[in-house]
């Protein structure tokens, strides 16, 4: 019999204990993937030992067991094959690695849909000390080009900080420093990631460690090569920015003339190439009439579309690029707009999930399990957030900084609670309290300082998602 991990899926071992997931905890998704959502679990130290032995490609479970007979100590191979193939066997059933009797038939198995799987509910988190599992660093973002080819109005970046890329050698120091800690997920962005000269032999050096990538990047300057060594990752998406499906409003936002063209142009051709690919659309004055067509466009292509109501603050604390965001009176047309696109049983979902959190949950994910990293290698807390630095990786490593920095540890113990006026709000379920956004658009820096337009925002979203799915009327804002 021949085993093999299945190519969606990552594994990484820690000393203790293991952990596996399927990329759909990073990447991004079409709206039809069919793909199953299998998430993530936790593994013994015992069976994390037994899984470090798969591969992406077939091996025949004699060596595999030959093998763990170096390690596992007073038990015959034929006790040892019975034990193994038993939790692998489990691993297949819930879609996590594949099998077959020869390598050509366990490299033909395709992923099935979630109904087809015999996995009812027989596989459990093993029992792992929850000290353990806490602020494992699953996920980083590098900001591989500050540099940009785009002057967007609204961009959270400083158009005058937009003048470097990174170094190669200090990118590839980063990515073997995460890959030591056990890292999952790398996040390429800018700036403009494609206008980093080394980018198709970053991509290549991530695939090579087996990370899950997202790149982040306006497409325009997307070549055959580079969506050829896309394609080449199965753990790899994009995501591309429109603001509007009318070329005059997106060149008129991104200030670069004929940019809608070629980066839908770009989007299609990764598209056609099966890349999953999701769009970014921030909603200004400029696009609030016509950000819908971009939803309705993308719909008929299965593409997902990430809006934003509520652009915030660039990190330099000017706030020169806020005067693009909608007014309250705005942000009800809008909210309605993408209400009766049918996202509001989506923004329920998250509600009820949120409603999960207690007075003593941390605010927000900040310190829980990512990180940012500049070009000059600079740690920071957030995307958005490069003004609050950490540390830099030039003078420490990434593991010491996660561990020991005063200021991350700092801000992954704010509780809710500390947000008085959030702990009895009552439309909280609603709310994304961002630490960066206050931070980047209080004129004192103030993290606590919650802008009026998210409150108003909040509470409209909260009338009218139960209005559209109770009935229930909405109460005037
Ligand atoms: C900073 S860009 C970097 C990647 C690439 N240059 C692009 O535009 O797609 C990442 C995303 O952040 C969004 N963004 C920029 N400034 C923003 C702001 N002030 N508020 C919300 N989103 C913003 C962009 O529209 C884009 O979708
Ligand atoms: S949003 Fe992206 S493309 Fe636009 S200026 Fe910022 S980094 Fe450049
Ligand atoms: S709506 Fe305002 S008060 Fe309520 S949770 Fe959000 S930020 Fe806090």
């Amino acid at each position: 019999m021949f085993y093999k991990l299945n190519d969606n899926i990552i594994f990484r071992k820690y000393n203790k204990f293991g952990l596996i997931t399927d990329n759909s905890e990073y990447g991004y998704r079409l709206l039809n993937d069919q793909q199953n959502i299998i998430g993530e679990k936790y593994l013994s130290e015992s069976g994390a030992v037994m899984l470090n032995t798969i591969r992406r490609i077939p091996r025949n479970i004699d060596d595999i067991v030959k093998e763990l007979l170096n390690i596992f100590e007073g038990i015959s191979f034929k006790d040892l094959k019975v034990d193994v193939m038993e939790f692998f066997d489990l691993l297949v059933d819930y879609g996590y690695l594949s099998k077959g009797s020869s390598v050509e038939e366990c490299n033909s198995i395709k992923l099935v849909n979630f109904e087809h799987l015999n996995c009812e509910n027989n596989f459990e988190d093993f029992s792992i000390d929850e000290i353990d599992k806490k602020y494992l660093l699953k996920s980083i973002h590098i900001d591989v080009a500050t540099v940009c080819n785009e002057k967007c109005i609204h961009c959270y970046i400083p158009h005058n900080c937009k003048t470097k890329t990174i170094d190669t050698n200090l990118f590839l120091k980063i990515l073997k420093e995460a890959r030591d800690m056990n890292v999952i997920h790398v996040s390429l962005s800018g700036g403009e990631p494609l206008l980093y000269k080394d980018i198709n032999y970053v991509l290549e050096k991530c695939k090579e460690l087996d990370f899950s990538v997202n790149v982040l990047s306006n497409l325009t300057l997307l070549t055959d090569e580079t969506i050829a060594i896309m394609k080449d990752n199965k753990l790899l998406s994009v995501q591309t920015s429109i603001y509007s499906m009318n070329n005059k409003v997106h060149d008129w936002i991104t200030k670069k003339e004929g940019s809608l063209e070629k980066t839908i142009t770009g989007l299609l051709k990764l598209h056609k190439e099966g890349i999953p690919v999701q769009i970014s659309c921030p909603i200004m004055h400029q696009n609030k009439d016509c950000f819908i067509d971009i939803i309705r466009w993308a719909r008929s292509y299965n593409i997902s579309v990430a809006v934003e109501p509520l652009i915030f603050a660039s990190y330099d604390n000017l706030r020169e690029n806020i005067k693009n965001r909608l007014t309250e009176e705005e942000l009800d047309l809008v909210l309605d707009q993408y209400l009766s696109e049918g996202y509001a049983e989506m923004m329920y979902e998250k509600a009820q999930d949120q409603m999960k959190l207690t007075p003593e949950s941390p605010i927000c994910s900040v310190g829980q399990d990512s990180l940012c990293i500049s070009v000059d290698g600079e740690i920071f807390p957030c995307a958005g957030w490069q003004s609050n630095i950490l540390g830099n990786i030039k003078s420490n490593s990434l593991k010491d900084i996660w561990e020991h920095s005063e200021k991350l540890n700092a801000l992954r113990s704010i509780k809710r609670s500390q947000f008085l006026q959030c702990v009895s709000c009552k439309d909280r379920e609603y709310c994304t309290v961002c630490m960066m956004r206050n931070y980047n658009e209080d004129i004192n820096k103030n993290i606590f300082k919650i802008n009026r337009l998210q409150c108003k925002m909040t509470k409209m979203m909260h009338n009218k998602v139960e209005t559209i799915l109770k009935g229930i009327p909405a109460i005037k804002s």
